[in-house]
């Protein structure tokens, strides 16, 4: 049976992606991932992408803005 993952959309944030995922980068390799949940960056800003590192906050970043 498949594992169901649940992805968050956090209002002025990230995507929570709960569940056991497999996450690659564009090479398609592995991207580590802590087991259960993750926070996704949805801002274009964080430097640690794909991870969110808090910087849509510090930046007021808004659903309403265009992702660059
Ligand atoms: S969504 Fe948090 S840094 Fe981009």
């Amino acid at each position: 049976m498949m594992e169901t993952v649940k992805i968050d959309i956090v209002k002025d944030g990230p995507y929570i992606v709960t569940g056991s995922v497999e996450l690659f980068d564009s090479d398609e390799k592995p991207v580590p991932v802590k087991a259960g949940k993750v926070a996704l960056c949805r801002c274009g800003r964080s430097a640690e992408k794909p991870f969110c590192d808090g910087t849509h906050r510090k930046s007021g970043w808004s659903d309403t803005e265009p992702t660059p």
